[in-house]
């Protein structure tokens, strides 16, 4: 009984908690360009629209593959624009200032040195477009006063922060991760645990290095476990409405996708993406190479993949092991974003694989449908997502008859309640095998998540799983998601 006293404490201290204002600022992205979280997450780490186009492009805004130099408008001369100081008050009320820096005023993506990039009729094209993250802010300005913007904008030829190539800030590129929780677990007919837990502490080194160049590693330390690492590098052509990309190193089907490809708001992912099925489930990790075409205004991305495999554990990145057949799996994926702000999508899978067992390989194929419908309220925060896939598969196993199937399926809402706070209920369930009459695992999930300070987000989630053979169990979670 006690621990449900303490559960509803903590809960209520949560709630207490969450009724405070998340702050502005950031880990490595944020720190780097002065911008707070929620331009690129929902709540961390689930991307927004902004955020799923600035990973696709290796962690760039678009203006910074299309980096183009122009002739500076001769027209006015930096320090010498008349209207300086009503062209600053102008942003500064209309909200520029929150994204954006000029001097020393506001803080943000410096716009020092943007007019040997643009001239004034660019500007005033661009900062209204879908493409420009801060568009909404411009609704608040009447023609003459963007002209006025675009115009001072223009004028601001001298890039004062400018930095030679051999100078480069860490902090932009290192973040920490640190997760601890609070545990609950009580399966039918056997006593409750719970405890806490060091979930894990991860270093993060990620960022574009040139034009071209993108890394993305990572050292995860689980409590009680060998390190794990996963390294990226990627290498994209072309310019922000149409570019190619080669990623060498370790790939992720799920988590830097679209959709529920994506990470979840949650803390659990769901069923259909973890479930295993042959030693074989869509959210392992796996070493190989990708390559992707991106167009249609960075909304259609088209993925190809060929990596080793898993090895005869179901592991896709075995530590000091060699992958055991020299069969190479394939992946394709199509991702969609719809519109122009929401993170509204559909992501197409298909994978074909094949994994050593002592009897010989089990070769098989997935084929998965995920949709996300999203609705941003006026600031163009999200106020609801609603969520839903499938998967299924055809599994041949050695020394049985062909064509196991295999099929999962997730339905789920998010809501908004608050800055950086939101509800999200979701329903799974995945079947691993045909074979077997009852082995279907139905799991109902309801979860609070809430950005409560920059660096850290709490969360409590609550699980109740019916597994086959109608044994239930429940779990509860509440964590502290910390992030430097
Ligand atoms: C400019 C955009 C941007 C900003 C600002 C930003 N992030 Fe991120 N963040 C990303 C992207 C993109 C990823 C996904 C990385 C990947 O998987 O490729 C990410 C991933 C993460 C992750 C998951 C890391 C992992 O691999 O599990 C966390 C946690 C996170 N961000 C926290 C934050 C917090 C907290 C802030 C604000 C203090 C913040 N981010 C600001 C773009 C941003
Ligand atoms: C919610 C944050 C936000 C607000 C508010 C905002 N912007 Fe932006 N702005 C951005 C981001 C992020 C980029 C970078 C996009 C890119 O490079 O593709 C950007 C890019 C720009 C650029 C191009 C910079 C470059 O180097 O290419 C200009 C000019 C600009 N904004 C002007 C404005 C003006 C004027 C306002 C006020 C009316 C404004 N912004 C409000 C986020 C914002």
């Amino acid at each position: 009984m006690n621990t449900y006293y303490k559960g509803i404490f903590i809960l209520t201290l949560l709630f207490l908690l969450a009724q405070s204002e998340a702050t502005k600022a950031n880990p490595n992205f944020s720190r780097k360009y002065k911008i707070g979280c929620a331009t690129c997450h929902t709540v961390p780490p689930q991307l927004t629209r902004t955020g799923i186009e600035f990973r696709r492009l290796g962690y760039r805004f678009p203006n910074e593959l299309n980096e183009e130099t122009i002739e500076p408008e001769k027209t006015y001369q930096q320090k010498e624009f008349p209207q300086q100081t009503t062209a600053l008050n102008t942003m500064e009320t209309a909200g520029c200032m929150n994204c954006h820096a000029v001097g020393s005023k506001g803080e943000g993506l410096n716009l020092e040195g943007i007019g040997t990039k643009m001239n004034s009729e660019k500007i005033k094209v661009y900062v209204v477009s879908a493409n420009h993250p801060g568009s909404d802010a411009t609704s608040e300005l009447t023609d003459d006063d963007l002209q006025l913007v675009a115009d001072f904008l223009a004028s601001l030829t001298q890039n004062t922060a400018e930095k030679d190539k051999w100078s480069y800030d860490f902090a932009d590129f290192v973040s920490v991760r640190g997760r601890a929780r609070y545990v609950y677990n009580k399966v039918e007919n056997v006593n409750a645990t719970n405890q806490f837990r060091f979930n894990d502490m991860t270093l993060f080194y990620l960022g574009p290095v040139n034009n071209n160049l993108t890394v993305f590693f990572e050292t995860e330390y689980d409590q009680g476990y060998e390190p794990n690492v996963l390294a990226q590098g990627s290498l994209i052509f072309g310019n922000a409405d149409e570019y190619f990309f080669l990623k060498v190193g370790h790939m992720r089907f799920v988590r830097q996708g679209v959709s529920l490809l994506d990470r979840p708001k949650t803390i659990s992912t769901d069923l259909v993406v973890t479930g295993r099925s042959h030693l074989y489930a869509l959210s392992t990790d796996q070493v190989g190479i990708e390559t992707s075409y991106g167009f249609n205004q960075r909304r259609t991305l088209i993925r190809g993949f060929i990596t080793n495999g898993l090895d005869s554990l179901g592991s896709g990145r075995p530590v000091g092991k060699q992958d055991l057949n020299t069969q190479k799996d394939f992946g394709i994926m199509i991702e969609n974003l719809f519109g122009e702000k929401t993170a509204t999508s559909v992501s197409a899978v298909f994978y074909h694989g094949a994994t050593p067992t002592s009897s010989g390989n089990i070769s098989f194929e997935r084929y998965g449908l995920f949709g996300t419908y999203a609705i941003n309220d006026n600031a163009n925060d999200e106020d609801i997502r609603i969520n839903a896939g499938a998967l299924a598969g055809y599994d041949d196993v050695p020394n049985a008859e062909k064509d196991d199937f295999n099929f999962g399926f997730t339905a789920g809402i998010d809501k908004r309640l608050g800055d950086q706070f939101y509800a999200s209920v979701r329903y799974d369930q995945f079947r691993p095998t045909d074979r077997i009459s009852s082995n279907i695992t139905k799991a109902y999930t309801l979860g609070i998540i809430k950005q409560l300070f920059t660096y850290l987000r709490l969360s409590a989630e609550y699980q109740l799983f019916q597994r086959p053979g109608n044994i239930s169990e429940s779990l509860a979670v509440l964590e502290f998601y910390m992030f430097f």
